[in-house]
């Protein structure tokens, strides 16, 4: 049995590129009786970048609502909220000490955010000691992460083989997985998708907000009767993500046709998707309207994780002379 263990950053509600691209996939994976896993919300790290508390709070809702309305199983696995346990603070600071200055120093993440950050703190600094803790503290075999992370990662395994070589093998060194399968899933202006870029759709919003996103996306100035070419518009780009084969070769002829305007492919576009996603849209409302629902599951997966955590932790105090 693997133990599979992955975080999301609460910085706001997922979008449809969280969701194709991390959320979907991860509860997949999990789906496999071979696997344990474990996803929890990574709470302390959006604190480098976020200081409104009711903010911070309704994020890491909104995100758990949204793992919960897409099915995760937490009878079969964890999910849990990174600050229920605050074992992984007391883990982070012993990798502290043995992580040498210019593993931080170097680390490319760290050096985009201080370039580009206005408020250059710590937390930004000490980044990946805090995610080494969040794997090693659970015995994480593999780690499902999309490209930008791998380093963090390699700093982890890092961080898990000066532990093991100083003081005796007692932590476990975590393989980083990264699904090439997974499409960069692009935003309503073409780019990558991304809460920084504000070109992402919410598909939790409610129907005419939604509508008016999907109505927002950028598209050229082709006229209405003339053909369309379905390889530059963002409307089909996305459309074929989510559509069935045959929708998709009925989009494309209406495109090639002619007299289909883009406001009828984004029309169609909306209604795919709230079809698709009643389900999931309807239960993310419903949760996000009972949080105690959501609260629920996440003491359940902190008690389950804590108890896993308290285990490591024990050991490596132990090796390390407390
Ligand atoms: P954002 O860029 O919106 O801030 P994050 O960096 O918080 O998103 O990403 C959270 C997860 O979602 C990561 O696993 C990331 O790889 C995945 N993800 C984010 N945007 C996309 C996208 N446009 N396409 C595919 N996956 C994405
Ligand atoms: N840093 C990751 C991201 O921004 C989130 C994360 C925190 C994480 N701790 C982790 C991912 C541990 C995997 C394992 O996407």
């Amino acid at each position: 049995m693997a133990r599979i263990l992955t975080g999301i950053q609460s910085s706001g509600i997922p979008h449809l590129g969280n969701l194709l691209g991390a959320i979907i996939p991860a509860i997949e994976l999990s789906k496999d009786p071979k696997n344990e896993s474990l996803f929890f919300i990574a709470d302390m790290h959006s604190l480098t970048t976020i200081r409104d508390a009711a903010l911070l709070k309704e994020n890491t809702f909104a995100t758990a609502a949204a793992w919960l309305a897409f099915g995760f199983n937490t009878d079969n696995n964890i999910f849990y909220r990174q600050s229920d346990i605050p074992e992984v603070c007391e883990l982070m600071w012993y990798l502290n000490c043995l992580t040498p200055y210019p593993m931080l120093a170097n680390a490319h993440s760290f050096k985009d955010k201080a370039s580009k950050l206005h408020n250059v703190n710590g937390g930004l600094f000490t980044y990946p000691v805090l995610m080494a803790a969040d794997i090693l503290l659970y015995d994480a075999e593999i780690v499902p992460v999309g490209k930008d992370q791998i380093q963090h990662i390699e700093m982890a395994r890092d961080m898990a083989g000066t532990f093991n070589h100083t003081y005796g093998e007692t932590l476990i060194e975590p393989k980083a997985t990264v699904d090439e399968r997974v499409m960069i899933i692009p935003g309503t202006d073409g780019q990558k998708m991304s809460k920084s870029y504000n070109n992402f759709i919410n598909i939790f919003l409610p129907d005419k907000k939604l509508r008016k996103t999907i109505m927002g996306i950028d598209t050229d100035s082709t006229a209405m009767e003339d053909p369309k070419d379905t390889e530059t518009c963002n409307v089909f780009s996305i459309y074929k993500l989510l559509a069935s084969p045959e929708d998709i070769a009925i989009m494309k002829a209406n495109y090639k046709g002619g007299n289909y305007g883009y406001g009828h492919a984004k029309q169609a576009l909306y209604e795919l998707i709230i079809t698709k996603y009643a389900a999931e849209r309807k239960k993310f409302n419903e949760l996000m309207e009972n949080k105690n629902l959501i609260e629920d599951e996440l003491q359940k997966g902190a008690l389950k994780a804590r108890s896993i955590a308290q285990i490591v932790l024990k050991k490596v105090r132990t090796k390390i002379g407390y």
